[in-house]
């Protein structure tokens, strides 16, 4: 790896904000100016931006760290992204080094992210693939056949009765820790995996 590597925060550098929007939207395409503004929300108390840049100012990479909302001691990483022609050569274990002490020097005690396909990496760095409770995704998500199926039968013996059927029951409210899971796992993210680490 090229020594003449260094980690600085993008809202330090709005010159390369453009290549940064280029560099992400290669790997995940998204609107140019909805990328722009999202980038442009890099500050010291987070969401912050980090971009790895050679000593000729290209750019080899790039992650955020995000707030997570329930625990001030802890957050988000997302983001993590190398350039195509410089995978391979250790930037990403880099990078994830490098953000992991800047959390620690924000205060922050865990750090969690989500992934489809690179659980084997993060694995590496000391992240463990995080539990969640079943009853966070209660009815909606695990249960949903057993839970409706119930509700049926209730219907069913009271119908035999001549009683009305009642209307179903609203499902149970989640607990606000659900927000948090719904936020990183919605619509097709559902097959993302949470994982995370103390730092
Ligand atoms: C994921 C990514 C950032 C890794 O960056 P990189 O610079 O290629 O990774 P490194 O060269 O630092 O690899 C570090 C180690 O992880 C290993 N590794 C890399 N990808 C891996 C994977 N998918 N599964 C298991 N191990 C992996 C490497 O073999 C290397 O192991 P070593 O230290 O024993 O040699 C890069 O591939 C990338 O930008 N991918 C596209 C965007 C992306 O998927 N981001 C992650 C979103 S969750």
């Amino acid at each position: 790896m090229c020594e003449q590597i260094k980690m600085v925060k993008l809202h330090d550098c709005p010159h390369m904000l453009d290549a940064c929007v280029k560099l992400l939207n290669e790997e995940w395409p998204r609107s140019e100016t909805s990328r722009l503004h999202s980038l442009q929300q890099s500050r010291d108390s987070m969401p912050m931006s980090l971009i790895l840049i050679d000593s000729n100012n290209k750019l080899i990479g790039h992650v955020k760290l995000k707030k997570e909302l329930l625990n001030s001691k802890s957050a988000f990483i997302e983001s993590l992204i190398v350039e195509k022609c410089e995978r391979g050569k250790g930037f990403g274990k880099y990078i994830m080094k490098q953000i992991e002490i800047i959390a620690k020097d924000l205060g922050l005690e865990k750090l969690v992210l989500t992934t489809t396909d690179k659980i084997g990496f993060y694995e590496s760095l000391g992240f463990s693939i995080s539990e969640i409770p079943q009853q966070h995704f209660g009815n909606k998500h695990l249960n949903s056949h057993n839970h409706f199926s119930e509700l049926e039968n209730v219907s069913e013996q009271k119908t035999s009765i001549n009683f009305p059927a009642p209307p179903p029951l609203p499902p149970p409210l989640p607990p606000p820790e659900f927000n948090l899971f719904k936020n990183c796992l919605k619509n097709d993210e559902m097959r993302k995996i949470l994982m995370h680490k103390f730092i």
